[in-house]
């Protein structure tokens, strides 16, 4: 699962109903990976994805293995050499890498399946977890209207993705692009489904929205990066009037979301993050109960 382009919307359902039963009745889930093992790589840092693979592995009955990319020898070898033998000792590789083209190396060298934790491009586990959040308030995916408001990133290509395979309508309100996460081949399949638009007119936009979603305006390698000081002022600058705020909801009832890490006072304001209309924090949560989900279509097949 390196994105979604060789996946059905119906795959992508199926993973989310199963999450959602897998979320209700962990228990019956106790020993569906017993004796499996994961190997989790992470060339970047990370809270929600290595702590949930890792517990899901653990609530699966079976293991998994963190592996900080600096300790290995990934680092002085070829990616397709380690990933070979890598491949030979576990069951699933689930890696987080700076370069998509890297990840793709690894699928190539890899006779098990790999997961995606996040690169440059796309961050397929998230919006698994985002849709089972969105059915599991709604209780439907199909015209859902959500609106995506942020720079267009890895999250916003998975969403996009996502979303328009499962019938959900997405708006983004981007004013910049993470030039590195650009895929015209997925922007365009998108549209060709009609149930993609991009507009800047963000309080249109949020008016009629059901959920509302935004992400940092920095990537995670650069937001302390000195050398990174200027850009992330020109960017703040740029951003800062599509901030997620109490006076841009003033007329919309959706719901907010972020996969986090949040940088409050930001691309969003602490009240929003703290108020009623917020489910950041159960959106983070099920990113457990997908991964598991994520995990056994994979592993089960
Ligand atoms: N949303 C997300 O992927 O969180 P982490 O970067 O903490 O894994």
């Amino acid at each position: 699962m390196l994105n979604f382009k060789n996946w059905t919307g119906k795959q992508i359902v199926d993973v989310i109903n199963r999450s959602l039963e897998i979320k209700q009745n962990p228990q019956n889930y106790w020993k569906e990976l017993e004796a499996r093992s994961l190997a989790m790589i992470f060339q970047k840092t990370s809270t929600r994805t290595r702590v949930s693979f890792e517990v899901a592995m653990t609530e699966l009955g079976g293991h998994a293995i963190f592996l900080d990319w600096r300790a290995t020898n990934f680092t002085l070898a070829d990616i397709y050499d380690e990933t070979k033998y890598l491949s030979r000792n576990v069951d699933c590789i689930m890696a987080r890498l700076m370069r998509h083209e890297d990840l793709k190396v690894m699928a190539k060298a890899s006779r098990v399946p790999v997961i995606n934790g996040c690169d440059e491009k796309y961050h397929p586990c998230q919006a698994i977890a985002d849709l089972m959040t969105v059915k599991e308030v709604k209780g439907n995916l199909e015209g859902v209207k959500l609106v995506y408001v942020g720079v267009h990133n890895n999250v916003c290509n998975s969403l996009i993705e996502a979303c328009t395979k499962v019938g959900v309508r997405i708006t983004t309100v981007t004013p910049l692009i993470n030039e590195p996460s650009k895929d015209d081949e997925l922007i365009k399949a998108a549209e060709e489904t009609g149930l993609y638009e991009n507009t800047l007119d963000v309080r249109a936009a949020v008016k009629d929205a059901d959920f509302v979603y935004t992400d940092t305006w920095v990537d995670m390698e650069f937001f302390l990066d000195p050398k990174y000081a200027k850009e992330k002022e020109r960017r703040m600058n740029i951003m800062m009037p599509y901030q997620i705020n109490a006076k841009l909801l003033r007329e919309s009832n959706a719901y907010v979301m972020h996969d986090m890490p949040i940088h409050r006072d930001y691309e969003i304001s602490a009240e929003i993050i703290e108020s009623p209309r917020s489910i950041i924090y159960q959106q983070a949560e099920n990113r457990l109960h997908s991964a598991k989900a994520i995990l056994i279509a994979l592993l089960k097949k």
